[in-house]
């Protein structure tokens, strides 16, 4: 059996990276927690070891340190620091798939969707990382409180970005942690996937929910 990639969390120590840690490590991942502080990394590791058990491969590095280390690096990170995040690990990266999970919200306003000039959170990790990373975008409407139920509610992810074949790494990274992944394209298509987050919160505010999405009329329908 071929061994699982190890992934980097770059912002693992967040709601979002840190629920989709656990996931992955749940499946067996070998996964490094990365973050702006060593302490705070190693902090979080110790936390889902906790939680997963003693099996769990995890630890916490500093996020260039964690993106050198990984096969995979997953990018989940407040927009406002988006593109420094990106630039402090674009090294480390050069010739890796890049899961990007962040929304480009404005706070306060974040039932707004939002499109920066390059047309999403995506398009601009593209354009800083440059033609040697394969960006893809994932996990956008998934809501953090999700991953923590076991096993996890019936909601789709739409997996847009670079190339056929990186989608279909991601597709299986999201089966694995336990949702049903669709493939929705290039990375033309990131800005619907992203501003889809914003109509998702809008109407969690409206319904008082937390919202995700299920596309109909595939022909696996079942849950993943
Ligand atoms: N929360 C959700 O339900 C949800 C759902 C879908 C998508 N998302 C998207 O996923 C991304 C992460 O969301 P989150 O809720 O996990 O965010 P978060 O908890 O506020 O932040 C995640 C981590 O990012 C780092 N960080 C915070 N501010 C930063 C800054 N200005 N510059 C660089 N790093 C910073 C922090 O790690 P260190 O301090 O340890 O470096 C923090 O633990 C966002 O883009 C969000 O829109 C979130």
């Amino acid at each position: 059996m071929q061994s699982k990639p190890v992934l980097a969390v770059i912002g693992g120590t967040g709601k979002e990276g840190k629920g989709l840690a656990y996931r992955w490590l749940k499946a067996g991942y070998p996964v490094i927690i990365g973050s702006r502080s060593l302490e705070r990394a190693q902090q979080a590791a110790q936390e889902l070891k906790a939680r997963v058990g003693d099996a769990a491969d995890v630890r916490g590095l500093t996020n260039p340190e964690a993106a050198a280390q990984a096969e995979i690096v997953v990018v989940s990170v407040p927009y406002a620091g988006h593109k420094a995040i990106l630039e402090s690990i674009r090294d480390a990266v050069q010739g890796k798939l890049v899961v990007d999970v962040t929304v480009p919200l404005q706070p306060p306003k974040v039932t707004r969707a939002y499109f920066p000039p390059a047309g999403s959170a995506a398009l601009e990790a593209q354009e800083i990382l440059g033609p040697e990373v394969a960006v893809v975008d994932a996990f956008q409407n998934i809501p953090h409180t999700a991953f923590w139920q076991d096993p996890p509610p019936t909601m789709d992810v739409l997996v847009a970005g670079k190339g056929k074949a990186n989608r279909e790494r991601v597709l299986q990274l999201v089966a694995d942690a336990g949702f049903r992944g669709v493939d929705a394209g290039p990375l033309a298509n990131t800005p619907v996937v992203e501003g889809l987050t914003s109509v998702l919160l809008y109407i969690n505010k409206r319904y008082g929910t937390h919202a995700g999405i299920r596309i109909v009329g595939l022909e696996a329908d079942e849950h993943a």
